[in-house]
């Protein structure tokens, strides 16, 4: 058997269960044959398009994999680099933009071939996915050969196209639900109310989840303007005051304060609720409101049992995956119906990233657990 030289890095967002993802596929590749060779790349896909001398981890022994896999986040580092991505529509100058982008590129792609890597491994989001299978066509083009691109998904956004969980979001839902528990307590001794803000820039399923799981009064959604007007957020608010709930708690994902242009939303629904003269009534004072913004708090931490698992599966498969010489074209090893499968890395990249949809059915779950404005029972 050839011996194969395979290069591995996390990139974009850390998330819960890296470590566990890059520890599995280090096993694997040497399981397959003690002379393979892993190498790992510092600081995510900076590290492969940078100065490779301080970014490059050779001839990686099981001892330097050791005692990392109940650790969070990436301990070889990560990083995003948006000179990978192409123009945005604001640009100013987009001949500069090409430019760093032509030569940032070219500087991945000559330390892919200055290592004689025959596979990359990239553990990460939809970003990272984008910008690898960027640097990977470039490197076809540059040398008329492939380089094997597999791709694990990592985000605790769980927004990848191809896979039921990515890795990262069990720990960080958890996480959030925790603290949602912890808000309650403190809700319901005070008879008040809390919005949450919880991660998700573009997709809500952290929100979404966590809201249910945790028992949400309402959830606002980035994808789903109907759950963020102020007016239908209100209406739900009275309606559990109606209810006489001792705690009332929305959940709101960050994506929304961008995607309704208010960056002051949080706050404007807080002044809202603390107004509003309906809620006064019923109450006989106004409706204290509390914002809490959990951020990062919930993307670090160690991983679930879940996470660890999923990434030790999808971690072996990526090794398998790499080491297949007759492999032709970029796959990225997902779950679906708690087994493995690959899918064309192309396909994951068009169709990310996974947003929610008003037919989901998290969403059908949530319209009858969640208060509504007309709430009769
Ligand atoms: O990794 C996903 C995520 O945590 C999003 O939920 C969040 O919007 C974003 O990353 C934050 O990015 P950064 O780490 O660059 O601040």
């Amino acid at each position: 058997m050839k011996i194969q030289r395979i290069g591995i890095l996390t990139s974009g967002g850390d998330a819960p269960g890296m470590n566990a993802a890059l520890r599995a596929a280090f096993r694997r590749i040497k399981a397959a044959s003690p002379k393979n060779e892993v190498v790992l790349f510092r600081e995510g896909l900076n590290g492969l398009a940078g100065r490779l001398a301080v970014n490059y981890l050779g001839n990686i022994e099981r001892r330097n994999l050791r005692d990392i896999i109940n650790r969070g986040g990436t301990f070889i580092g990560t990083g995003r680099v948006p000179e990978l991505k192409p123009a945005p529509a604001d640009c100013e100058d987009v001949e500069a933009w090409n430019r760093l982008r032509k030569e940032t590129t070219q500087v991945a792609v000559v330390n892919l071939r200055q290592l004689g890597l025959s596979a990359i491994i990239v553990v990460g989001g939809d970003g990272s996915f984008k910008g690898m299978l960027h640097i990977c066509s470039s490197y076809a083009e540059t040398y008329g050969e492939q380089i094997r691109l597999v791709g694990i998904p990592a985000t605790i956004d769980n927004d990848i196209w191809g896979t039921e969980a990515s890795i990262g979001f069990d720990t960080a839902l958890n996480n959030t639900v925790m603290c949602l528990r912890n808000l309650r307590d403190t809700i319901d001794s005070h008879r008040r109310c809390a919005i949450l803000e919880v991660m998700g820039n573009t997709s809500g399923w952290i929100a979404l989840s966590a809201g249910i799981a945790g028992g949400a009064t309402t959830i606002m959604l980035p994808e789903l303007p109907d759950t963020w007007k102020l007016e239908k957020v209100l209406a739900r608010v009275r309606a559990a005051v109606r209810m006489e709930y001792r705690y009332i708690i929305i959940v709101m994902a960050e994506g929304v304060r961008e995607r309704s242009g208010n960056d002051r939303l949080g706050e404007d629904l807080m002044r809202a609720i603390e107004g509003d003269s309906e809620i006064r009534r019923m109450l006989g004072r106004p409706l204290e409101t509390r914002l809490n913004i959990i951020g990062y708090l919930a993307r670090g931490g160690r991983p679930s049992a879940f996470d660890n698992l999923l990434a030790s599966r999808l971690g072996v498969a990526a090794a398998d995956a790499a080491l297949d010489t007759k492999l032709d074209h970029p796959v990225m090893a997902g779950l679906v119906q708690n087994g493995v499968v690959l899918f064309p890395f192309e396909e994951v990249v068009r169709r990310s990233p996974r947003l929610v949809s008003p037919t989901d059915d998290l969403v059908d779950v949530a319209s009858s657990l969640l208060v509504q404005e007309d709430q009769n029972f």
